[in-house]
């Protein structure tokens, strides 16, 4: 059934008029077998070669016909030994595809230094076929730009996933470690397949029982099943865990006895996961304990987590996305106010988690000012890839595009050029430990994700995770192609509607800048007037400060000053309202609603333009799809089709909402042209 369980690898037969050609070189298969990722490697090329080619892809231990593929590692397999091939820039997880000659005929070799870059390029193979490359010269060589490519699963014990909405959590840790539920396994090959390299398999808000011989037996089974795709299991840890289940009196980093419970932990985990990654902290953030319940720093805490992992070569993720109860100060300040002045005391083995934006994860922010101001520390990247504030399952939003943003966002903290990208791929700093995490939009529910799009958004994160460079549009191609088919007249439309729909979320929520106007707690429908938060930062007044004279957040130096965080050139550009991009003018500044823009229009009226072009924007996606029924399968083609009524629903009550809610403050007409809501 068509039910988007088989994601983006979709192995459906190549259309008759093509595929002879791919037959054509895909006449024998010859893959080593003898350690557990070459046989998942194998496995993979036979099931998608099968599958893709409507035909059984015969096994060879020698090259006797043209258009074989030959796969593997100069250690696991003597015909690419033979070659001898210049491997050396590729790294452990890089691999080459190309097309060459062995003992005479025509071949395509796909070779990686170790077993799993030939598992990555074998799963690339399987995507040229799948998109119809040609495969008559091929020459591909990749490695990963980023080290650790991570999956942060949001997941509780009891199964709830927080700001999960696409069902409950896959690990089923009542039925682990006996069950193992062979939706593991596929969970790997769709990581493995974009090159995720580890999962953190709980919720940052972490419980302490995950580090229990309970649970750690559950972890190492599942370690077990995602070994061989390459993928590395973390934990998030709680602090006060050396209180709550060693029982001891404290959790002080300092504390001798507390740094023996945690080293002991460590060797206990690696007895049962010796490949472990390492944990994910959340620590004085939103009510988690945390080294300042001692009077000691964000560094003391990481460090001494990191003492007793790095004999065993595990990492620490510590996250800077803090901000305290009884913050006085501009929210968006705090994480930079607190880890800035310890750059250089975290251990070599610790690794700052840092979200894209200062505030959390909405639909638009500008990069978080941590990047390029930490040198001495390595950085990684935190994305969210649910989408708890747009639009949770139901609305189309494609990621990849704020992704890219983000990436290509320069820091000028050494001049032009100095992008986020290069921050966190350790170019400009020079760090060879790197990483990249995104929290994980994926559940139970059949499709994985909550809707087949959504998947895109695992599938982008994944690539760019790989490739911090890549374009958003490709991947977008790549993964139409893949999860339903590569008719053009499919493709094209629905490329364009994927790189739309970002702007069209932002438009029709939070446009110009203005951030978090979303109901508190839930964070999904507008209440931009909502001001009985439990704490003013979880309250939209809070973040747009509209009153009847004017709207937005002023931190430039007249307000909260957050722009002298960012690299001189960049903090004087947003601390000049009429320099500053549109997309952040009321994050920056607050402005009068008369305020000129440089399109010549007022504020208001570029807002109310704004939240009505958002509405528009679903609307054209929407008869864009309207336009495809019959190109892809019904069952896949309704749910998307009403998820896009739902948006289309839903935006008009943001825009409707918002503007009815600022009128009421400002009371100024609407523009010409722009009806009052019915
Ligand atoms: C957001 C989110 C929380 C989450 C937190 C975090 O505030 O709403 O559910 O725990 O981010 O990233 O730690």
């Amino acid at each position: 059934a068509e039910d988007g369980y088989d994601l983006w690898l979709r192995y459906h037969t190549l259309p008759a008029a093509q595929v002879d050609a791919y037959r054509a070189h895909a006449t024998q298969l010859i893959a080593p077998s003898s350690s557990p990722t070459q046989q998942v490697t194998r496995q993979e090329l036979q099931r998608g070669l099968d599958g893709l080619l409507g035909r059984t892809t015969p096994l060879a231990d020698a090259v006797t016909s043209d258009g074989a593929i030959v796969v593997g590692t100069a250690a696991s397999s003597p015909l690419i030994a033979r070659l001898r091939l210049d491997t050396k820039n590729l790294g452990h997880d890089g691999y080459l595809i190309r097309s060459t000659k062995v003992d005479g005929h025509a071949v395509t070799i796909v070779v990686g230094n170790d077993d799993v870059g030939a598992l990555y390029g074998a799963f690339r193979v399987l995507r040229l076929v799948q998109t119809m490359q040609p495969l008559d010269h091929v020459d591909v060589r990749e490695a990963p730009k980023l080290q650790l490519r991570v999956l942060d699963h949001w997941d509780n014990l009891n199964g709830h996933v927080e700001r999960g909405y696409a069902g409950n959590s896959l690990w089923n840790w009542q039925k682990l470690p006996d069950w193992l539920d062979p939706r593991y396994t596929d969970y790997a090959r769709a990581n493995a397949s974009i090159g995720i390299n580890g999962t953190v398999l709980n919720n940052v808000n972490a419980q302490a029982a995950i580090l229990t011989p309970l649970y750690l037996e559950k972890v190492k089974a599942l370690a077990g099943v995602l070994r061989p795709y390459g993928i590395r299991v973390y934990l998030s840890v709680k602090f006060s865990a050396p209180i709550e289940i060693g029982g001891l009196k404290t959790a002080d980093p300092l504390d001798p006895q507390v740094q023996r419970w945690w080293r002991e932990k460590a060797d206990e985990i690696y007895q049962l996961v010796p490949d472990f990654g390492g944990f994910l902290v959340k620590a004085n953030s939103e009510g988690q304990p945390g080294p300042q319940d001692y009077h000691r720093t964000h560094a003391d805490g990481a460090n001494m987590l990191a003492d007793a992992l790095a004999p065993h070569g595990g990492v620490v993720m510590w996250r800077a996305f803090v901000y305290s109860q009884d913050n006085t100060d501009d929210r968006a300040k705090q994480a930079y106010t607190e880890f800035k002045p310890l750059d250089g005391k975290f251990r070599a083995n610790v690794l700052l988690q840092v979200k894209n934006g200062p505030i959390d994860f909405q639909p638009r922010e500008p990069f978080n000012p941590l990047f390029g101001a930490m040198p001495k520390t390595p950085l990684m990247m935190e994305f969210q890839v649910t989408k708890e504030y747009l639009g949770f399952a139901t609305h189309l939003v494609y990621l990849g595009p704020l992704f890219e943003e983000v990436l290509a966002a320069d820091t000028m903290a050494q001049g032009k050029g100095s992008t986020v990208a290069k921050v966190i791929d350790g170019q400009l700093d020079h760090h060879a430990l790197t990483g990249i995490a995104g929290v994980a939009n994926i559940g139970a529910d059949r499709d994985w994700s909550g809707s087949d799009f959504n998947q895109a958004n695992w599938y982008a994160f994944g690539r760019l995770a790989w490739n911090p460079v890549a374009s958003s549009r490709d991947i977008a191609n790549d993964w139409a192609r893949m999860t339903f088919t590569n008719d053009e007249a499919f493709v094209k439309p629905v490329v364009d509607m994927m790189m739309l729909s970002r702007e069209a979320v932002v438009d029709y929520m939070t446009p110009l800048g203005l951030h978090h106007l979303m109901g508190h707690g839930h964070h999904y429908g507008p209440e931009p007037w909502d001001a009985s938060g439990p704490r003013a930062d979880w309250t939209p007044v809070y973040y747009h400060r509209a009153d009847h004279d004017g709207i937005g957040f002023d931190r430039s130096s007249t307000g909260s000053n957050a722009v002298a965080q960012y690299a001189p050139a960049v903090a004087a550009q947003f601390n000049d309202a009429s320099r500053t991009p549109d997309a952040f003018l009321l994050w920056f500044h607050h402005l009068p609603w008369t305020y000129r823009m440089p399109s010549g229009q007022s504020l208001w009226d570029a807002l109310v333009q704004h939240y009505t072009r958002g509405v528009d924007d679903v609307a054209q996606m929407r008869a864009t799809w309207a336009r495809l029924d019959g190109h892809i399968d019904a069952q896949r083609y309704r749910k998307a089709a009403t998820f896009l009524a739902v948006q289309q629903n839903e935006a008009q009550w943001w825009r409707d909402a918002s503007i009815v809610y600022f009128q009421s403050l400002n009371g100024l007409p609407l523009p010409a042209g722009y009806q009052p809501p019915a």
